[in-house]
């Protein structure tokens, strides 16, 4: 039966184009451009590629190492390295009782419930809490989301090839976005059943398994994706318009430069990375012992960044256009952007409506499928459950979460005791509905608590002897070189002389320190304790 056999990838460039396709997703090419040009352009790529390093870096080689080294899904991974439960784990319980009994005494209740539960998962799960909330939580909710977005990107895939996104103006755009955005009642079935129909899709390709469906699907749809990410750029540069775009997407102004920006580069860094999801753990437990994690870890990042850095260059010429004023959000490419495509004379606006649409939905399916292999990879390990009766009572689930938050779409009216509690839990900031509420709580509490989890176990805990000692499988030796004779070119004489600046030194002093202090200064300043 199926579920003996234990899944592995079937080649190097399929695991990287796999965990590319996770990492390459609606982040990359909406949020990117977006906060790049507003933030001072090119100025803002390098403080983004320092978070990238600092941040994203270690934490995707933690992952990838702690999933291959346990070779179990994100929940066992944990018990099965060490004894999920220590002291350490115990005292940051305690922490989190502390913490939340503090923000109840300022009548912060919806915080200190938070802190509450992170504690209590926490005294009894031990560090298996980190995996609860990578490998259940973070997939749970967020998919829950995700699929709403994915959903309306098939409507406007169909949409635009069959002719009727026609509007040039931004109230044009309003007409036809808003009654999706809100799921109005007209429109409330379609987007039940788009999302429906993209968690499907998924489940399509997850129900062949990771070599026979994640992989030969990324294997295919990522080259797919960058064809298309090209031809948009050609039609982009093209345009009278290009050299306006570029300049706002790129030109280095360091004086739009704040320390806020440098906070949304590093929480896009765990986004864009997908880390902290229990997606690269996993997906780094199918991985072999000869594949290098370090190398395998840049090529990915670096096919990330090419993916956003392509995305602003298609978009900001095309937006420039019309003369449009560059926007926030989704209103960048489901509004502003067609518009602009459609008002270019003789442009053909609803071919290239189409391709751009097609080009973001199947970047948002790559990581929706990385974001269920989690939910099925425990479902399998734990309960012994067969692949295909996982996937499918999976989808089944977050079919059901997926309509829950259509319907909230239109604000709290259609489920107003949820909205009750939200405005007692949150009071004035409570989150206008509950697509807003699983995103603010994902993005501001779980990803980088459990990021910053995963930090202090391999940094502290399991250790970084041990995983280095892992890493070094596959690196040939190169781990241990001194990181200038690897950037000159020159060959590792580690045997004569251990290198003082080696990869797995730097890796060591970032994943102990340098980056839970990084993601618990942002932390902290998400949640607005503290204020850069
Ligand atoms: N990394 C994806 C992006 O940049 C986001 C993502 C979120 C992927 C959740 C998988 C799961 O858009």
């Amino acid at each position: 039966m199926s579920y003996s056999v234990p899944e592995h990838w079937g080649s190097r460039w399929g695991f990287m184009l796999a965990t590319a396709g996770s990492a390459v997703g609606l982040g990359n090419i909406w949020k990117f451009p977006y906060i790049t040009g507003i933030n001072g352009g090119g100025a803002f790529v390098l403080i983004y590629l320092g978070c990238v390093m600092l941040v994203g870096f270690p934490i995707m080689v933690a992952e990838l190492t702690l999933g291959r080294a346990a070779g179990v899904n994100s929940l066992a991974a944990f018990r099965t390295l060490t004894p999920a439960r220590t002291m350490l784990s115990d005292l940051i319980a305690g922490g989190f009782f502390l913490a939340g009994a503090g923000l109840a005494m300022f009548s912060m209740f919806g915080y200190a419930l938070m802190f509450f539960l992170a504690g209590a998962v926490m005294l009894r799960f031990g560090w298996s809490a980190f995996g609860i909330g990578c490998g259940v939580v973070a997939p749970l909710v967020i998919s829950s989301y995700y699929a709403v977005i994915g959903g309306w990107t098939i409507i406007y895939v169909v949409k635009s090839f069959a002719g009727s996104i026609r509007f040039t103006t931004p109230e044009g755009a309003a007409a036809v976005m808003n009654p999706i955005v809100r799921a109005s009642s007209g429109y409330l079935p379609w987007v039940i059943g788009a999302q429906a129909l993209f968690i499907f899709l998924c489940g399509l390709v997850l129900a062949s398994g990771v070599r026979k469906g994640i992989e030969r699907w990324s294997k295919v749809l990522m080259p797919v994706l960058f064809g298309l990410l090209t031809v948009l750029i050609l039609r982009g540069i093209s345009l009278p318009s290009a050299a306006a775009g570029l300049k706002f997407f790129l030109q280095p102004d360091f004086s739009k430069l704040s320390a806020n920006g440098v906070i949304v580069a590093m929480g896009h860094a765990f986004f864009t990375l997908s880390l902290a999801m229990g997606i690269t753990l996993t997906y780094g437990s199918y991985l072999d012992r000869n594949v290098n994690i370090v190398k395998s870890a840049l090529i990915v990042i670096g096919l990330d960044t090419l993916a956003a850095m392509m995305a602003g260059m298609a978009i900001f010429p095309a937006v420039f256009a019309m003369g449009f004023r560059e926007d926030a959000g989704p209103d960048l490419i489901y509004k502003i952007l067609p518009a602009a495509f459609n008002s270019i004379p003789g442009g053909a606006g609803g071919f290239w409506n189409g391709m751009f649409f097609l080009m973001i939905f199947i970047a948002a399916l790559t990581s929706g499928i990385s974001l269920i292999e989690p939910l099925i990879s425990i479902c399998v390990g734990e309960w012994k459950m067969r692949r295909r009766t996982a996937v499918w009572t999976t989808v089944f689930l977050l079919m059901l979460t997926g309509s829950f938050v259509s319907v909230s779409m239109a604000g709290w009216e259609r489920m107003p005791e949820l909205g009750r509690a939200a405005g007692w839990l949150w009071g004035a900031q409570a989150p206008a509905h509950l697509f807003d509420m699983l995103d603010s709580f994902s993005c501001n509490w779980l990803l980088p608590l459990v990021g910053l989890g995963i930090t202090i176990y391999v940094g502290w805990v399991w250790g970084v002897s041990y995983a280095v000692e892992k890493m070094r499988h596959g690196a040939g030796g190169r781990l241990d070189a001194n990181v200038f004779q690897l950037l000159a070119g020159l060959r590792s004489n580690s045997e004569n002389t251990p290198a003082v600046c080696s990869p797995a030194l730097c890796w060591g002093l970032l994943v102990r320190w340098i980056t839970p202090l990084l993601v618990l200064a942002a932390f902290l300043n998400g949640i607005g304790v503290i204020r850069f």
